[in-house]
């Protein structure tokens, strides 16, 4: 039997987790993992035009347009692979967004299972940020403190070298923090008057956080 799509949110400001906890998540539900911001990131390097377009917006920690990201993430979920749903992570981020995913997904007789707010002080994601490592091969979020390699500079899945994102810096984190508070956490009590938000304590450690996501997504 084939189950119905299922559309997963995870929501949260920046360094709350969505990406290390997504890797995990996206294995446990069997679901792809759609991360606007690793779109961005894989134009990016690719030098494409929709990567350059959003290079500038991104290096000072500002949201790409809505027409642009929207097209891109839309363009993502209509792939085969998303047929059994997804797991997005870092989109939607403003109220636009939200209403066109709702309008998309509508328009296929399907809705936005669960959403899933991942909660951080703000103080805790400076520090998570500046410490974050990735790896250039398959985007594997580290942190040298608080998730570190068995090797440093090294991913653990496949010898990829580690490097930091040129958003992760001080300044740049402070306005995206700003930005998220201004124009992705009305997100939250948008999800709420659906009744598909659920929130989750982000700061404690990763399997506890793990833990309770798939405590969450049991019944969705
Ligand atoms: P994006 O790539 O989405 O960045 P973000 O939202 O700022 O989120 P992060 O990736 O920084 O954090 P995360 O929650 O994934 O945390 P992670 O798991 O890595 O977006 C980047 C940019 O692209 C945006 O600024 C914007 O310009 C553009 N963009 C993207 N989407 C867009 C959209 N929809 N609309 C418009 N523009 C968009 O963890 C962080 C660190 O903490 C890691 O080092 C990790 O090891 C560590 N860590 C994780 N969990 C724990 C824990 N429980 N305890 C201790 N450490 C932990
Ligand atoms: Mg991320
Ligand atoms: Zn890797």
């Amino acid at each position: 039997m084939t189950q119905n799509p299922k559309f997963v949110i995870l929501l949260g400001p920046p360094a709350a987790g969505k990406g290390t906890q997504a890797t995990r998540l996206s294995e446990h539900l069997n679901l792809p993992h759609v991360a606007s911001g690793d779109l961005f990131r894989y134009n990016l390097k690719n030098e494409t035009e929709l990567g350059l377009q959003a290079k500038a917006y991104m290096d000072r920690g500002a949201l790409v347009p809505d027409d642009i990201t929207i097209a891109m993430v839309l363009d993502r979920l209509s792939r085969p692979d998303c047929a059994a749903g997804a797991l997005l992570d870092g989109f939607p981020r403003t109220l636009a967004q939200a209403a066109a995913l709702d309008k998309a997904l509508a328009e296929k007789g399907v809705a936005i299972n669960g959403v899933l707010n991942i909660i951080v002080p703000d103080e805790v994601l400076v520090e998570r940020v500046t410490g974050r490592r990735l790896c250039r091969t398959c985007g594997e979020p580290y942190h040298i403190k608080f998730n570190p390699p068995k090797v440093a500079g090294i991913c653990d899945k496949d010898g990829g070298e580690l490097y930091q994102r040129d958003d992760d810096n001080e300044t740049t984190v402070q306005n995206r923090l700003k930005v998220y508070w201004e124009q992705t956490s009305p997100l939250i009590g948008y999800y709420q008057n659906t009744g598909v938000l659920v929130d989750i304590d982000g700061n404690q450690d990763i399997d506890a956080v793990t833990e309770a996501l798939k405590a969450a997504v049991i019944n969705l």
